[in-house]
């Protein structure tokens, strides 16, 4: 990757304006292009993240075309429906198969050797649709997957335990969605097993399942921790390090699980996914996995690729 990563961000609406703003103090790029059907839109929050350059790293914004993808490194796509209260995430489907037909249409017309990062819903739907529609090599078509997730399950058990977050190992994987899978079984604190009663781990995952539809009803919609997460998986690719991060990737024979988009374990760096991490679950947690894997499949089976 040349000196300083160029990003483009595609849809900057709530998570993507997050995204870049957070992208932008994070000083992850050293050029940031936003993207937006509303120009307009894109062209505000350019202006208003220069004018506060003073007071950050010095990195080129600007409100750009596809043409501007040209040679980005990493392209984040933000853009589409986004859930209304009580919408699930696999409501947006259609709408967003086709805002992501046009957009996949002009990337690549322009760039052939990018890493794509999709948040857009169903994440793993949708990125399974832009591995399939580009061609590119799986690697290189990552989803945020249940990195979120994960980060809401940390939150929530190290909440439980008065312990910070970043000292909590433990799992969410499968969809990005209402059938996520809690890993309980590999969770622990330096190696030893989270000890929560059963009612607070029921409570722990039901809040950390349902996340979104809380937030989505009190405010109208989730954008700070998807825009830290998809900061984490563009500094994991920046600086090349081989991070493990719970990312929405194409299966093959994962539990005996293929041919699906869905959050597990990756080794992520400059290439993308450079791998997938088997984890050691249960029979039980196996068998969680198989029903998600099963209701994504049955999903992507309604779409035309
Ligand atoms: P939003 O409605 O605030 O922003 C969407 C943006 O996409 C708008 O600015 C719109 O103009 C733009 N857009 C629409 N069609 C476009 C096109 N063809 N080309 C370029 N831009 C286009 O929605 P919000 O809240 O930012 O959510 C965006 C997506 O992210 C939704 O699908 C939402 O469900 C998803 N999301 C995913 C999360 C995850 O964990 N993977 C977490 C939070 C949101
Ligand atoms: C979330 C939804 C919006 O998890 O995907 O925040």
């Amino acid at each position: 990757m040349k000196k300083g990563a160029k990003i483009a961000v595609i849809g900057v609406g709530a998570v993507g304006s997050t995204t870049a703003y957070t992208l932008l103090l994070r000083e992850r790029a050293s050029e940031l292009v936003l993207i937006d059907y509303n120009h307009a839109k894109a062209v505000g929050d350019a202006l208003d993240m220069n004018h506060g350059m003073p007071f950050l790293g010095r990195a080129k914004v600007w409100a750009g075309t596809y043409e501007d993808c040209r040679d980005a490194d990493i392209i984040v796509i933000t853009a589409g429906a986004a859930q209304k209260p009580g919408e699930t995430r696999i409501d947006l489907l259609k709408r967003n198969v086709g805002i992501f037909e046009s957009i996949m249409e002009e990337v690549l017309k322009v760039n052939d050797h990018a890493i794509l990062l999709i948040a857009s819903n169903p994440v793993d739907v949708m990125s399974y649709f832009s591995q399939k529609k580009s061609g590119w090599p799986v690697h290189r078509v990552i989803g945020s997957g249940t990195l979120l997730d994960s980060a809401r399950f940390r939150y929530l058990i190290g909440s439980e335990l008065d312990i910070d977050p970043r000292s909590i190992h433990a799992h969410i994987i499968g969809e990005h969605g209402d059938s996520e899978v809690p890993v309980w079984s590999l969770a622990n604190v330096a190696g030893t097993e989270v000890s929560l009663s059963d009612e607070a781990k029921e409570r722990v995952f039901a809040n950390t399942r349902d996340a979104a539809y809380q937030i989505i009803e009190a405010k109208g919609a989730t954008y700070y921790a998807i825009a830290l997460a998809i900061d984490r998986i563009c500094a994991a690719i920046v600086r090349n390090e081989g991070a493990v991060l719970n990312v929405s990737t194409l299966l093959n024979d994962y539990h005996g699980i293929s041919d699906v988009y869905m959050g597990v374990p990756c080794v992520v760096d400059r290439s993308g996914v450079r791998s997938v991490l088997p984890l050691h679950i249960t029979e039980e947690e196996k068998a969680l996995l198989h029903k998600s894997a099963d209701k994504l499949k049955d999903i992507i089976r309604s779409i035309s690729l």
